[in-house]
């Protein structure tokens, strides 16, 4: 299909649950947090200078707002409207962030999370569409593969803060028997360490923002590679712990529910194209950082042959690369045809 960019703004959005990344085709990239503050009243009002907050900014002045977090099970909530609302104001937002100072129409592709493209597929368009002259709303696992030029024989496993969404590709748009998602995330790691934490150390004052960084920094499955010791503090003091079981056994956690579905999707491929399917299996999302899974996949797999785990080079931008990438090379006019990607 030929490239028809002429005075387009073209857009490729990864909307996901934790992080919501942007990128145009005038160079423009960016990723914040999915994250919408409402002031809770006056003062927050008068001191914020406005109604609405995004991002970081919202969740540094938390406590002044009500926070939407508008997709963080993977799908927006349409009952209620705030989420509704939220989901809304946050594409508005990052469209904004990337057309300002530019000319032209601007057309974008939305990556969701997988689930999110399946239930909320109509609910999201008619957003979109009120903020860009074409858009098209797909999954983000799909658009990881894209970015990859993966389109068939290959599976990605994408996870996120919210959910974790395994996508077997097989040369069309994944089908809902192609996907499947569930809520055991990073958000699900960082509340189990927390626990796991101050279970054994009653005395040490945890949140789950300590944990997420903990794990951020030092998460990992299998060998010990070395003990992981933080400081915590116990009363206000200071110390060091060592949570190496804590992080390993947590980040363990999530494996073998990934290898159960990962499995499922793999059977489901005719016999002969699973051996190539084993040596296309891609991870992406911010949890693929976490060190030593791609190697614990390929042991897990170890009964269906020799597999080829690879981690995305770049999770924060995989996934709105990839839409960028299939907005420049598939015209918008070509967006809304029926049968292709699946758009309307
Ligand atoms: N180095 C890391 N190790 C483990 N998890 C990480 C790392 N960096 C980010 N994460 C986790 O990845 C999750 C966010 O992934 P992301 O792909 O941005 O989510 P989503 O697409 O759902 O918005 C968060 O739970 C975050 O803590
Ligand atoms: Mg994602």
């Amino acid at each position: 299909m030929t490239v028809s960019e002429d005075n387009k703004l073209l857009l490729g959005i990864d909307l996901g649950t934790s992080r919501t990344a942007v990128q145009s085709n005038r160079g423009y990239k960016n990723i914040i947090r999915s994250v919408v503050g409402y002031p809770k009243d006056i003062i927050g009002i008068k001191m914020l200078g406005k109604t609405q907050v995004f991002g970081e900014e919202a969740m540094k002045r938390r406590s002044a707002l009500t926070i939407y977090h508008p997709l963080q099970d993977g799908v927006v909530s349409e009952t209620g409207g705030g989420d509704f609302n939220a989901a809304a104001e946050l594409i508005r937002h990052v469209v904004e962030l990337a057309t300002e100072g530019t000319s032209g129409d601007p057309c974008g592709i939305i990556g969701v999370p997988a689930r999110a493209s399946i239930v909320n597929k109509e609910l999201l368009l008619d957003i979109a569409r009120g903020i860009m002259s074409s858009v098209m709303v797909v999954s983000e696992p799909f658009m990881v593969a894209y970015s990859m030029n993966m389109l068939s024989n290959a599976i990605v496993i994408d996870i996120g803060g919210g959910t974790i969404d395994i996508c077997g590709m097989k040369g069309t748009v994944p089908s809902i028997d192609d996907q499947v998602t569930f809520l055991k995330g990073g958000d699900y790691i960082d509340d189990r360490l927390q626990t796991a934490i101050s279970q054994q150390y009653p005395e040490t004052q945890i949140t789950t923002n300590l944990s997420r960084m903990i794990k951020e920094s030092y998460g990992f499955v299998g060998p010990t590679e070395k003990p992981v010791q933080v400081t915590l503090r116990a009363e206000g003091r200071p110390n060091v712990y060592d949570v190496t079981e804590e992080v390993r056994n947590v980040c363990e956690s999530i494996v073998p529910e990934i290898v159960e579905h990962l499995a499922a999707i793999f059977r489901a491929y005719d016999p002969e194209d699973q051996p190539e399917v084993l040596q296309n299996i891609i991870l992406a999302g911010g949890g693929s950082r976490i060190s030593g899974l791609d190697q614990m996949l390929i042991d897990h797999l170890s009964e269906y042959g020799k597999a080829n785990v690879v981690c995305v080079d770049d999770p924060d931008f995989a996934g709105s690369n990839g839409a960028l990438k299939m907005a420049q090379e598939v015209a918008p006019e070509y967006w809304d045809q029926v049968g292709f990607v699946g758009s309307r």
